[in-house]
């Protein structure tokens, strides 16, 4: 088992390890001394593992509500029954909600626990390759409103993360490699020798040193800049463009996957701009190509930067762009929105 100090406001341990699920209990006691549970998750995890966690919980007054999975369902009218679910079995701030699943229970189960009584602790389970790199760790929680993705949520750290990679053996492949697209990116932004290892060897038998270099790779930065003002923006490498991918493909391609493909394209631009030396986006494309992702979007270039000018992080025409000078050499590079489609 390898264990992870993140250092936020209110820290908290990540533990990583396979079979550490089985530990669930001792570890939520060494956090909190609390008589109930509140177990969140979606149909399709709850199917697969609901029994399992309730087993592993029996010591404790557990009370358990599944929602329907899928970004559809990642809304206000799932946040308002989850609350009256709470209330309904009289949790207190005492008590504690265990979020189990991908990232759409963590950031709904999240976004419901900072709200019920005005914050309640709550505790991580990711079940994707995805939530366990990267959503279960730094405490951004919410959920989707009609105009756009995760516009409602509240910074809301967890009081403790198990990730056990366990999980993973029922996960889709195509969900795997969304969470693949993250852990990319994390070589790209920060360490060559992930990078390396992805490239070079199989990420399946490298699984949980893989997942600990990620959630390390995040705590770093989420420490750095814990609500989101500076240094963390590096770990939006590949999103500006990954996002436009998602919008033009009306999302038929997943974010990771997106991010993936975004990551190739900002270093393409950034490389004919002569800004960055040529080779990475070359680098990023080969391992698209090793772990069967997707490569490109069929089509205008200059479409998805008009996607991208429409962006809500853009500060008026400025807009800040996260480039890599090469493999795990990332800066932040402010510039004019219409040097985009040059
Ligand atoms: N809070 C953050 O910092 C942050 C960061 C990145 C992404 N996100 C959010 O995370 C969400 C995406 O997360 P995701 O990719 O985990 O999606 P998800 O939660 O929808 O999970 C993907 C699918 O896999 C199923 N599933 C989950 N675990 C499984 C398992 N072990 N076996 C079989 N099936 C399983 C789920 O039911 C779902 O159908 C997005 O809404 C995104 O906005 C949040
Ligand atoms: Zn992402």
């Amino acid at each position: 088992m390898k264990n992870l100090f993140v250092k936020t406001s209110k820290p908290y341990d990540v533990k990583i390890g396979a079979g550490e699920i089985n530990n669930l209990a001792d570890y939520i006691k060494q956090v909190k001394n609390c008589n109930k549970i509140a177990i969140i998750t979606d149909d399709v995890v709850g199917g697969l593992y609901g029994k399992k966690i309730k087993d592993i919980l029996c010591d404790y007054d557990v009370c358990y509500h599944e929602f329907l999975h899928g970004e559809g369902h990642k809304t206000m009218d799932t946040v308002s029954s989850l609350l009256e679910f709470l209330a309904q079995n009289k949790l207190t701030r005492s008590d504690l909600v265990v979020a189990l699943g991908g990232g759409i229970a963590g950031d709904v189960a999240g976004f419901v626990s900072a709200s019920f009584l005005r914050g309640i602790d709550f505790v991580q389970i990711p079940t994707t390759l995805l939530s366990m790199v990267d959503s279960s760790v730094g405490g951004k929680t919410g959920v989707n409103l009609s105009c756009g993705k995760n516009l409602a949520g509240a910074f809301h750290q967890p009081c403790l993360v198990v990730c056990d990679p366990d999980f993973l053996a029922t996960l889709p492949d195509e969900e795997f490699k969304n969470g693949l697209g993250e852990v990319i990116k994390y070589g790209c932004i920060s360490d060559k020798n992930l990078f390396d290892l992805l490239a070079t060897q199989d990420v399946h038998a490298n699984l949980e040193e893989v997942i600990y270099t990620c959630i390390k790779i995040k705590a770093d930065f989420v420490e750095q800049d814990e609500f989101d003002k500076g240094e963390r923006q590096k770990l939006n490498f590949g999103h500006t463009l990954g996002h436009a991918v998602e919008k033009v493909t009306d999302f038929k391609i997943p974010h990771g996957q997106a991010v993936g493909v975004g990551m190739k394209l900002i270093c393409q631009w950034a490389e004919n701009q002569n800004l960055t030396a040529k080779g990475c986006a070359d680098k990023i494309d080969g391992m698209l190509a090793k772990y069967n992702m997707v490569r490109d979007v069929n089509c205008d270039k200059k479409l998805l930067w008009q996607t991208v000018t429409n962006d809500k992080k853009l500060k008026g025409k400025q807009i800040d762009l996260v480039l890599i000078k090469d493999i795990a050499d990332c800066i932040l590079y402010r510039t004019n929105i219409d040097d985009l489609t040059k």
